[in-house]
């Protein structure tokens, strides 16, 4: 029953190094996101969950496999327009920010948009436009110090919002914020989901966290091994006696 997913991951493989020390890191990852959807991508330390994302980000090439993202198609090759990804196809959200201190919040939104290829005027509107999307309206004129850690994280959010790309990659977004502004996080990040559209990739390790998402995918030997909280769950407590069926697709 496909609905048009916004992001559909087929068959991918990726490994580090060559001869014995060859790691293969993504076995055959299948996976798809529909619009709107929150989905946590959870696994133990080292079992590819960044390298899953820096390839869906278009930031590393894959080994074999594809991926189709909006209207963008790629995966062994980096897409032609890899400025036009960044810029209509999706935005990223780290664990420690990324912004610049010397610049308010407005401006590190609008400077993005900008660097995006946006015009001044314009950027500084949508720049103030996604900051009132993430609740931060009337703090455009802080700087990130002036700010606390959740507000930084939600400057974060806007700059990568704004310019309506309909995925967000966020890498353990939640890694240096206590537990109550996690889970305002969570909030924004359904809020965004279902009034905006966005579909969100969140890796984290707090199954806290993860079990407050749409649906959760464990990352396990290369492969998704899970694609809905229950299932997911289950697998993960009886993960050694049980094997893997590999999910439903
Ligand atoms: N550029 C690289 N060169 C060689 N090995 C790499 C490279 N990038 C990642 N790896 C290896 O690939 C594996 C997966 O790394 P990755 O960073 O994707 O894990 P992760 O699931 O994000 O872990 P964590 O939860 O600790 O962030 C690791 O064994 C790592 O050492
Ligand atoms: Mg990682």
């Amino acid at each position: 029953m496909p609905v048009s997913s916004v992001l559909r991951v087929s068959n991918l493989n990726r490994g580090f190094g060559s001869g014995v020390t060859r790691l293969e890191v993504l076995q055959g990852i299948d996976m798809e996101i529909q619009p709107g959807e929150l989905v946590a991508l959870m696994g133990p330390s080292g079992c590819g969950k960044s390298t899953l994302l820096n390839i869906i980000g278009g930031l590393l090439e894959a080994d074999s496999g594809s991926i189709s993202l909006a209207e963008f198609n790629y995966g062994m090759a980096h897409p032609k327009k890899l400025v036009d990804l960044r810029r209509r196809g999706v935005g990223w959200i780290f664990q420690d920010f990324h912004l610049l201190d010397h610049l308010s919040a407005k401006d590190n939104v609008a400077l993005a948009l900008e660097l995006s290829g946006v015009p001044s005027d314009e950027a500084e509107a949508g720049a103030q436009s996604a900051l009132d999307k993430v609740g931060l309206g009337d703090r455009s004129t802080h700087k990130p110090d002036e700010l606390s850690g959740g507000q930084r994280q939600r400057v974060a959010i806007a700059r990568a919002i704004a310019g309506s790309r309909p995925l967000l990659l966020a890498d353990e977004p939640t890694g240096n914020l206590d537990i109550k502004s996690g889970e305002e996080l969570l909030q924004l990040f359904h809020e965004l989901c279902e009034k905006e559209g966005i579909s969100i990739l969140m890796v984290t390790h707090d199954p806290n966290l993860a079990a407050k998402a749409n649906r959760m995918l464990l990352l396990r030997d290369g492969k998704v091994a899970a694609s809905d909280i229950k299932e997911a769950w289950g697998k993960a407590v009886d993960i050694d006696q049980k094997e893997s069926a590999g999910g439903e697709t």
